[in-house]
């Protein structure tokens, strides 16, 4: 196993900095969780202590994303948690997290494509434009399916097809635009807390908490993807945990702040809404702060979806290079460099599941495939330190192996307040993982992955 070995054929162009990974972070981070899934977390989970919810997922998230940091300081692979897991244990495990990969990437792009498609309706229907209900919700909503998540899947997958320095333009100028409106949000919000509505603070107590926290962890997802660019940062051993970090960092504290506001400017049972953050304005008589805080989410999350995107599409590549996925989708673009084939091949599939799935039990599926990843990335930490004691990372994770062993039972945590049915889902997910490798990836007459 050689760590530090580059293994790639096709390789990708170096383009980003510091700022635009740190920017890069904060577009794949603020998005759906924030903007839809908050008002569910309050109203059925955490109440008023939804903050706690926030700061335990974010605990929990630091953890593995100094994991991240310190592994994309040395690995400069698009193939994230996949490579790391790989080239750390082994083939298996490197499949199983790829795995794992490939079931929170999809989906999440799907809750962030169904709750952009929220906002628009609503934004469309305050312009007097209602948008038809039934294809604007997947069937077991009271729907037939939801038109505008599909239609962004397929804009956002042409235009990463065309070319990884145009969109990161185009996601400064978008994180820009979500900053704004939640600064907006935060300052008119403040002026209107009654402070009543935050008693009691924890009305379903610690379980409600933790509950939320699983729930919610859905808004950080996004900071792993930073260490999807490491093929295309100018100087990933010092920018990548720059990135990875400094997003996640900033994005706890506005979560934080946006949790408080939303649940003490209107009674967290009210929040059981898609779109509760320009709800509680309209509550408190802030209509025209709603609006543009409405188009301003529309903004937010679409970058979310962009940032998102691209990750998956680099971790279906780095798999596709190994023989994880059929070897055609490798294939870069002959004028952009850019892996389209697996752009638009994903796409597809986001938009499929955009379009018929119904959001909170995608978001919760999510969450277990990318909570198993974040086990697999520490993991894979710790057995490098171990099996590599003179290796000399740029970034070097504080306080391991604690924090290591912090992030893995944290994650697990979590895990384990999701629903039933989410974890059983997911473990037949696993069983179908587990026998793909059996029976194609390991049968040594079937072509196989390369080995490092
Ligand atoms: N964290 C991202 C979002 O909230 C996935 O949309």
């Amino acid at each position: 196993m050689d760590l530090l070995k580059p293994s790639e054929k096709q390789k990708l162009s170096k383009t980003l900095n510091a700022f635009d990974l740190f920017l890069f972070g904060v577009g794949a981070i603020i998005g759906s969780g924030i903007f839809v899934l908050t008002g569910v977390a309050a109203a059925r989970e955490a109440g008023p202590a939804l903050s706690i919810s926030f700061v335990f997922a974010g605990i929990v998230c630091l953890f593995t994303a100094f994991a991240y940091a310190e592994f994309s300081s040395f690995v400069h692979s698009a193939g994230s948690a996949y490579t790391y897991a790989y080239r750390a244990i082994g083939r298996f495990a490197g499949w199983i997290t790829g795995w794992c990969l490939i079931l929170a990437y999809l989906l999440t792009g799907a809750v962030v494509a169904i709750g952009w498609s929220a906002y628009m309706v609503d934004l469309l229907r305050v312009l007097g434009l209602p948008f038809p209900s039934k294809f604007a919700h997947a069937p077991y909503e009271g729907g037939i399916m939801n038109i505008p998540a599909m239609v962004i899947v397929f804009l956002i997958a042409l235009l990463l097809a065309k070319g990884v320095k145009e969109s990161a333009w185009f996601n400064h100028f978008i994180v820009g635009l979500k900053l704004a409106v939640i600064f907006l949000f935060i300052f008119v919000a403040s002026r209107h807390i009654n402070l009543s509505n935050w008693v009691p603070f924890m009305p379903f107590g610690w379980k409600g908490v933790m509950g939320g926290a699983a729930f919610i962890f859905f808004a950080y997802l996004g900071f792993d993807a930073v260490s999807t660019t490491a093929e295309e940062a100018k100087n990933p051993g010092k920018d990548l945990p720059i990135g990875i970090i400094g997003s996640l960092v900033f994005c706890t504290f506005l979560y934080i702040l946006v949790g408080l506001l939303l649940t003490g400017v209107i009674p967290y049972k009210k929040l059981d809404v898609k779109d509760p953050v320009t709800y509680a304005l309209i509550q408190v008589g802030e209509r025209f702060t709603a609006s543009i805080v409405s188009v301003g989410a529309i903004g937010g999350i679409t970058s979310a979806l962009l940032v998102n995107m691209y990750g998956q599409s680099r971790i279906f590549f780095a798999m596709s290079r190994d023989r994880f996925l059929p070897p055609f989708l490798e294939k870069l673009h002959p004028k952009f460099n850019t892996p389209y084939r697996i752009i638009l091949s994903s796409g597809l599939i986001v938009a499929l599941l955009s379009g018929f799935a119904p959001i909170h039990t995608v978001a919760e599926l999510t969450n277990v495939g990318a909570l198993t990843a974040f086990i697999m990335v520490s993991v894979s930490v710790l057995v490098v330190r171990k099996k590599n004691p003179e290796l000399n990372a740029p970034f070097r994770a504080p306080g391991m192996p604690w924090t290591g062993i912090l992030s893995i039972f944290s994650c697990f945590f979590l895990i384990i307040h999701l629903s039933l049915t989410t974890i059983l889902a997911f473990i037949g997910w696993l069983f179908i993982g587990f026998f793909l490798y059996l029976f194609y990836w390991d049968n040594p007459s079937k072509k196989k992955p390369k080995q490092y």
